[in-house]
C-alpha cells in the first residue's frame, strides 16, 4: 500500500517538486509583464506553495521587484466539489492538525523566504489587513462554494486598485459551477481567461 504521506517528505528544490494541481503559469507570466515595480499581489489559497512559488520563480526571472502575499488558514478547505473530495486532509494530517510547516518550508526550500510573505488566516480576515486600492493583482484559489467565493470576492474587490485584476481559479462548470456562478453574479465584465481562470479587470 503506498504512503500518502510519503509525497510530503520528498526533497524540494524548485516550485515543480511541490505537491498541488498548478497548471495556469502562463497567466502569471502575463501578470508579470504586465504589472511592474513597486506592485503587491496576493494569492488567497496557497495549499503547499505550488502556485506562489511558481509566481516568485516567474516574478524572479524578470527581475521585477513587486510584494507576494500568500493567505491560507492552512487548515484545508475540507469536503468540496462533485465527489466532496477532501483533497488537503492528507497534508493537515502530515502537520498535525496545519500545513503552516509544509507551506512555509517549502516557501524556504524554493528560495523565496525573502520574496513571498505568508499570512495564515482565513481569507475575509486576511483582507482587512490591506487598505483599499492597495493591490495590483488579487487571486482567489480558496473554497470553491458558492457562499465561499462570493465572500472572496466581496473582500477583496476594494483591495484591488484601478487597473488591477481580481482573478480566480476553477473557472468550470462541471466541475465547480459555484465558481462560475459566483463570478457571474458578482462581477460584471468578468471573462473566462487562461487555463480555467477568470479575471475582472477593475476599472474605476
Ligand atoms: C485549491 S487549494 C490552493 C492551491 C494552490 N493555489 C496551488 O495551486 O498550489 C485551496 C487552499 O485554500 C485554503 N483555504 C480554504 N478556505 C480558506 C479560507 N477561508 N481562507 C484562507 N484559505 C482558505 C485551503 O487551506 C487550501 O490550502
Amino acid at each position: 500500500m503506498t504512503n500518502p504521506m510519503a509525497d510530503f517528505d520528498r526533497l524540494v528544490q524548485s516550485w515543480q517538486d511541490i505537491p498541488g494541481w498548478f497548471n495556469w503559469r502562463d497567466g502569471q507570466e502575463e501578470a508579470a509583464a504586465h504589472f511592474g515595480d513597486g506592485d503587491r499581489f496576493v494569492e488567497v489559497g496557497c495549499y503547499l506553495g505550488r502556485s506562489i512559488c511558481s509566481l516568485a520563480d516567474v516574478v524572479a526571472g524578470r527581475g521585477l521587484e513587486v510584494d507576494i502575499v500568500g493567505v491560507d488558514t492552512a487548515l484545508g478547505s475540507g469536503p468540496e466539489g462533485r465527489r466532496n473530495t477532501n483533497a488537503h486532509s492528507h497534508a493537515v494530517q502530515h502537520g498535525g492538525g496545519t500545513m503552516a510547516g509544509l507551506l512555509h518550508r517549502n516557501v524556504l526550500a524554493c528560495g523565496f523566504a525573502d520574496h513571498v510573505q505568508l499570512i495564515i488566516s482565513d481569507s475575509v480576515r486576511a483582507s482587512r489587513l490591506f487598505p483599499d486600492q492597495s493591490v495590483a493583482w488579487v487571486h482567489l484559489d480558496a473554497r470553491h462554494d458558492y457562499a465561499s467565493v462570493c465572500e472572496d470576492i466581496d473582500a477583496w474587490l476594494p483591495k484591488v486598485r484601478r487597473g488591477g485584476w481580481l482573478t480566480g481559479d476553477d473557472y468550470d462548470q462541471w466541475q465547480w459551477p459555484g465558481v462560475v456562478r459566483a463570478v457571474g453574479d458578482r462581477l460584471e465584465g468578468a471573462t473566462p481567461w487562461c487555463t480555467s481562470q477568470w479575471r475582472w479587470i477593475k476599472s474605476f
